[in-house]
């Protein structure tokens, strides 16, 4: 199993996700919930668009897990962890919860990938600050994230997305309302 938060999921990832694809018989990249108290991306839209950019890497399915990793690894009958490492800084807190996961679970092997270098600096932090301050992200990030990025971070898509909470939700009100007089 491949885990992480992928808000938003970037080349880096999926480059990763290519190179897992190869050595393993299955991967399943695994969406952590409530990683962060404001995500950009919800899980939902994070798992559709990982859907969207894996359909063609048959081996490769998405789902998402809460709680100890280790745990869902086992409800999987996973037997390795795929993490990947971009720099030197990236090591020491890999290596410290490579070492924690083993203690918890010493059948369950992590197992370290490069990207390839041009990824080597792509971290999902940066692409969202990147975005946030109106930059460009194209090469970072595929083209699908791109656009919801895009989609996200402009004011009149907002708009647009607020209105239809808006509608969504009156309706969904509506709704219940009717369900309730119907009720003897
Ligand atoms: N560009 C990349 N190349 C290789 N591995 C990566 C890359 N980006 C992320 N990873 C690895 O993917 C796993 C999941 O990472 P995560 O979802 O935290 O992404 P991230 O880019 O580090 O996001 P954030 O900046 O929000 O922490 C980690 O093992 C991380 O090291
Ligand atoms: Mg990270």
């Amino acid at each position: 199993m491949y885990p992480g938060s992928f808000d938003p999921p970037t080349n880096g990832h999926l480059d990763l996700m290519e190179r897992g694809a190869k050595i393993f018989e299955e991967l399943v990249v695994a969406i952590l919930r409530n990683s962060e108290k404001s995500p950009m991306f919800s899980v939902a839209e994070r798992l559709e668009m990982l859907r969207a950019l894996t359909g063609d890497l048959k081996n490769v399915r998405i789902d998402t897990f809460d709680g100890l990793m280790v745990e869902y690894a086992k409800s999987l009958g996973a037997t390795c962890i795929l993490r990947g490492i971009r720099a030197i800084s990236d090591y020491e807190y890999e290596l410290q919860m490579a070492l924690m996961n083993r203690k918890l679970e010493p059948t369950l092997e992590t197992v370290f990938m490069m990207p390839a270098d041009k990824y080597s600096y792509v971290s999902s932090r940066l692409v969202r600050e990147v975005a946030q301050a109106g930059g460009p992200v194209k090469g970072l990030v595929p083209a699908i994230v791109e656009q919801k990025l895009r989609e996200k971070l402009d004011p009149a898509y907002a708009l647009r997305d607020a209105r239809m909470i808006e509608v969504l939700g009156k309706r969904d009100l509506d709704r219940k309302e009717k369900k309730r007089k119907k009720k003897p």
